[in-house]
């Protein structure tokens, strides 16, 4: 069985050198690693089994290599510059920060809806309805994305003194068409008039500041009218209902005023969107864009952000590989000459500024990408019988799939799920995710996803492309561009821009996906059945002793005045219980749960019962990493059964040196060989080599398998070979 929980990852990596948190001297940095020995060998085969894959066994493919740092042009047209973001909402009660997607979606339906239809009904009244309905549509259903573009989009525009521009009357009898706030005075309630109607001579009547309860019984009894019943359709926003009198009115005016900036967070706290896990409403903030992008500047750059010449040296560290790909592909396709269709790969740094990573490496703020750009002929100029983007799209679906198979995934834990619609970035037709079963909380969760990208991202860099495909496209004509990114179609003597499928995986979400499926725990010997009983008397304590907690625990009315959690004691006696009745079979699954449940109303039984189910543990399981030989970070290791013996230490030397020409071979003689082996096992070394007193005799030696743990003799003269063949290193 693969590893049960991600902290069993985060353990052993710790503990042999495969990830260690990065900047660890001083505290760490939010979510970079650092990879180990071993992690470095790791991610190396990863990488290799990847290119490897793509272009020494197609012929199809080239490689790149290309610079993180790309002109800034390049993310303004690629769209990441403005649409690379996620969109996020804190909660003022909490302090806590959520994407507002996630937020939305462990919302109820019905407040969904009602949400939905409250932004529709404000747009409308903003008269904001056709800009909305061109940019993100109108749907007649409930649509989580759409309310949350809505929220983040028009928030802002949402503000009810919107319909001041409607003109008004100066407190001294002129008609104004604008009125300038300025919410110092008391209470806010003071309004400047700033800008006039034409004709206005500001040296007879100049600007002056008035209570605004005096401008609005300034104003015609109809106008007031209008504005109560503009107000009536604003109650979040205005935090109360109004009335048709001056000083209600004028403090809807103020209120509204002064919550313009806020409008989408207000409406959230009117509807009480819930904080998730709870059944709390929150107190939220505006939502708001944050783009994911790591800025820097080219040069000695000392100006404010936002000024001509910051933007001139501005350069983002990329966030994804492919667009050097695109920015390369007139030069490959030129100084290969290629013709469609063929790819190209790279793989590399990727840098987002995630605003939830987590999960040990899953999601990190620096990762690396292995991607490749797969260019095909348009729907438009297909021959019969060539190849379809859709069914491009299908093939390489199935063919990375295989990939990750190949490589020791189980089918019943690596999954194909196609994007709803909703979740397509702005370049994609159509993007199936590969997915594998994490253990633990983390689930189902992408570790590659493939992309239909059309001929999105060649036409966004092109300087000449026909105003039918920008149309299509939804972009705007590229001036900055010195080229097109075309290709000549002998065949069809013409001249277009291709399409693209795009599978794009994660180098370093993939090592994680291997070392979860890698994981066991094998008992390898029976526990002595004395110590098992005992250890089954002693948890039977434990769950009693966390009965009389959890019953102290009940007593307090007051959930928040509560030291210990009842809830979380009854899951933890649940499964304490049910582990037991399955012992000795469940030693490390209760080993991890004793880990899990390490909070404070446990820690007094956990700290007694864990060192006894460690030292059992110790003594009958064996931490084994069955990695596919490719991968392993180590492929042989080789001991003398004695280190005292110097003709022994002498021939497992050499060995070791001879096996170093065509893998990573190590020689150690630093404990016992049932400890070798063990060590040996947890990093996943496939094959061990035993030098022994035999050998000396009939030139032979010990060949152990890591997953079957059988052992072999093979001559001298054979073991390169024979080593090879079980590596698959042919
Ligand atoms: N060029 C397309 C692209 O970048 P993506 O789905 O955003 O698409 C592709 O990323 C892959 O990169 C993901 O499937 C994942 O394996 C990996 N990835 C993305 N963000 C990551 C992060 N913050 N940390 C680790 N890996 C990440």
């Amino acid at each position: 069985m693969p590893a049960r929980s991600l902290d069993q990852i985060v353990s052993l990596s710790k503990r042999r050198g495969f990830v260690f948190p990065g900047s660890a001297a001083y505290g760490g940095l939010g979510s970079f690693w650092d990879y180990g020995p071993l992690g470095a060998e790791l991610m190396r085969n990863v990488k290799d089994a990847w290119w490897k894959a793509m272009t020494w066994e197609r012929d199809d493919i080239e490689g790149v290599d290309c610079a993180i740092l790309m002109n800034r042009k390049v993310w303004q047209h690629s769209g990441h510059e403005a649409t690379f973001s996620d969109p996020l909402v804190d909660n003022k009660k909490t302090k806590k920060r959520y994407r507002l997607d996630h937020l939305l979606a462990a919302q109820s339906p019905q407040l969904l809806k009602e949400l939905q239809a409250m932004l529709q009904r404000l747009l409308n009244a903003a008269t904001l309805r056709e800009s909305a309905q061109a940019s993100i549509g109108w749907p007649d259903t409930v649509d989580l994305n759409w309310i949350m573009t809505g929220l983040v989009e028009y928030g802002h525009f949402l503000e009810p003194t919107a319909v001041l521009s409607m003109g008004y009357r100066h407190p001294e009898g002129h008609e104004f068409n604008m009125m300038h706030f300025k919410p110092t005075g008391k209470d806010g309630l003071r309004v400047e008039f700033a800008v006039a109607r034409s004709g206005y001579d500001q040296t007879k009547t100049p600007l002056g500041e008035y209570d605004i309860v005096d401008v609005v019984r300034a104003q015609s009894p109809e106008w007031r009218e209008k504005w109560y019943r503009h107000f009536s359709e604003y109650p979040p926003l205005i935090a109360g209902r109004p009335s048709s009198k001056p000083e209600d009115l004028a403090l809807c005016i103020a209120t509204a005023y002064r919550n313009r900036w806020h409008a989408a967070g207000l409406l959230m706290t009117h509807f009480c969107v819930t904080e998730p896990g709870t059944n709390e409403a929150g107190d939220w903030s505006q939502p708001r864009r944050f783009n994911l992008m790591f800025q820097s500047h080219v040069g000695p750059v000392e100006a404010a952000p936002g000024t001509e010449e910051e933007l001139a040296s501005r350069v983002y560290l990329r966030p994804e590989t492919a667009q050097g790909i695109f920015m390369n592909f007139k030069n490959v396709l030129d100084s290969s000459r290629r013709k469609l269709p063929f790819g190209i790969a790279q793989i590399g740094k990727a840098f987002r500024n995630e605003i939830t990573p987590g999960n040990f490496t899953f999601r990190t703020r620096e990762f690396e990408q292995m991607e490749l750009e797969f260019f095909i002929k348009p729907p438009q100029f297909l021959r019969e019988g060539e190849k379809t983007d859709e069914q491009w799209h299908a093939e390489w679906v199935d063919a990375r799939y295989r990939w990750w198979i190949s490589l020791g995934i189980d089918t019943s834990r690596l999954r194909k799920r196609a994007q709803d619609k909703s979740e397509l970035a702005h370049y994609a037709k159509a993007t199936t995710d590969l997915e594998y079963l994490f253990p633990g909380s983390l689930g189902w969760g992408e570790v590659e996803g493939v992309a239909n990208r059309t001929d999105f991202d060649l036409s966004a860099h092109s300087r000449e492309v026909p105003e039918a495909d920008l149309k299509r496209l939804k972009l705007e004509a590229n001036k900055d561009s010195v080229t097109t990114l075309d290709y000549f179609d002998t065949e069809a003597k013409a001249r277009y821009i291709p399409w693209v499928i795009e599978p794009s995986a994660g180098a370093t979400r993939a090592a994680l996906t291997f070392l979860c499926e890698a994981y066991h725990e094998e008992m390898v010997k029976e526990p002595p059945q004395a110590e098992i009983e005992a250890l089954k008397t002693e948890i039977d304590a434990v769950i009693k002793n966390a009965d009389k907690k959890k019953k102290d625990a009940e007593k307090e009315k007051d959930p928040a005045q509560r030291k210990h959690d009842p809830v979380a004691i009854s899951a933890f006696q649940a499964a304490l219980a049910e582990a037991a009745s399955r012992l000795p079979a469940s030693l490390m699954e209760i080993d991890t749960m004793l880990e899990d449940h390490a909070g404070a109303q446990n820690l007094e039984p956990v700290k007694k019962l864990k060192p006894k189910v460690n030292k059992l543990a110790e003594d009958c399981v064996r931490v084994v990493l069955k990695l596919h030989p490719k991968l392993a970070p180590v492929k042989v290791a080789v001991f003398p059964l004695a280190r005292n013996k110097p003709e022994l230490v002498d021939i497992a030397q050499r060995v070791s040196r001879e096996l170093r020409h065509f893998c990573k071979a190590i020689y150690d003689d630093s404990a016992g060989i049932g400890k070798l082996y063990r060590r040996q096992d947890e990093i996943g070394t496939p094959l061990c080599v035993t030098v022994d007193h035999q050998t000396l005799e009939d030139n032979m030696v010990t060949v152990r398998d890591r997953d079957t743990m059988d052992q072999v003799r093979i001559s001298l003269e054979q073991l390169p070979h024979e080593i090879r063949r079980r590596l698959q290193l042919h």
